[in-house]
């Protein structure tokens, strides 16, 4: 891991080898569920998906903006990675997802699919560069793959841009599907709300997420919505559902990187910190700081005698 031999060796453990995660297991594992021979894909695809839900395998996706925490959450075993345009509030800082600009994604996306091996790149098409046709949504998705090396796209709406989705898979290129509280359209929804409350608003979820899927989706990403309006759509859908405040019954789930690793103080009720990273990366710092004032480093052994 350490790219520049004239840094001092780095502290940090290597990763701990990947889980057998979705029937991938690594070959020498010898699972312990009777899922032997189970073919190995060096890379995550749209029928693994499919597979996975089959066999009730939990999918794990993660948001990833750059090549250092991608090449991490792809050899810790993630099955996708989201080059999210949440980069716009927790990368960028921009006040919401609103502002990003495809060309603020594509360098992040390109980055994402360079650090990644095993993992599936999908790329979130930012506001306003997709909405207004199927062609607009086909050439932004085009550049999302072409430019960054996206394998599949995401977008937020549901049956009003089946026709969108319905180019993009004729065209060869996966889409997932968001659906719920959708952030791009915060202003519409009145801020950031649980969707599908009530009997009506499920119904209406179900049909988007029905659309989607007869559309050629591979995938629908359910964000803030009622456990039992989620379990309903995982029930009745082919395709996976990867859920964000949706509840375990969803085929997978995914977090922004940043609150699963605990970078910030405050982060969504749904989204618990599996780490304390932020605290570790200040606590660093601060040593770092301290013993440069204190001139106790740079030691001898991290200079040239000549
Ligand atoms: O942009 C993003 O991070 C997302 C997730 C919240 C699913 O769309």
């Amino acid at each position: 891991m350490n790219a520049n031999p004239d840094r001092p060796s780095e502290q940090r453990p290597s990763p701990a080898p990947p889980t057998p995660a979705a029937g991938f297991a690594v070959p020498q594992h010898q699972p312990k569920d009777g899922r032997q021979g189970v073919p190995v894909p060096s890379r995550v695809r749209v029928h693994h998906l499919r597979a996975m839900k089959e066999r009730g395998e939990p999918l794990t996706m993660l948001t990833a903006y750059d090549t250092v925490t991608a090449r991490i959450f792809d050899e810790a075993g993630i099955d996708l990675l989201l080059v999210g345009d949440s980069i716009g509030d927790n990368m960028l800082g921009h006040p919401s997802t609103i502002p990003v600009t495809v060309d603020e994604m594509i360098p992040a996306v390109r980055a994402v699919s360079r650090g990644t091996t095993r993992a599936m790149v999908v790329a979130d098409l930012p506001f306003g560069s997709y909405e207004a046709s199927p062609a607009q949504a086909h050439a932004t998705a085009v550049r999302m793959m072409k430019e960054g090396g996206a394998h599949a796209v995401k977008f937020e709406g549901g049956a009003h841009l089946a026709e969108h989705v319905r180019l993009l898979a004729r065209s060869g290129i996966p889409v997932v599907g968001h659906l719920g509280f959708t952030p791009q359209a915060e202003n519409m929804l009145g801020g950031k709300r649980v969707q599908g409350r009530g009997n009506e608003a499920a119904e209406t979820l179900m049909s988007d997420a029905m659309a989607l899927q007869d559309a050629g989706a591979v995938a629908v990403v359910l964000e803030m919505v009622p456990r039992p309006v989620a379990a309903r759509a995982t029930e009745i859908l082919a395709i996976p559902t990867i859920g964000i405040g949706a509840g375990a019954e969803c085929d997978g789930q995914v977090l922004v990187w940043t609150d699963m690793a605990g970078m910030t103080s405050w982060s969504p009720r749904f989204a618990p910190h599996f780490g304390e990273v932020g605290a570790a990366l200040y606590a660093a710092t601060r040593e770092y700081a301290a013993a440069v004032r204190e001139r106790t480093f740079p030691r001898p052994e991290h200079s040239y005698a000549e």
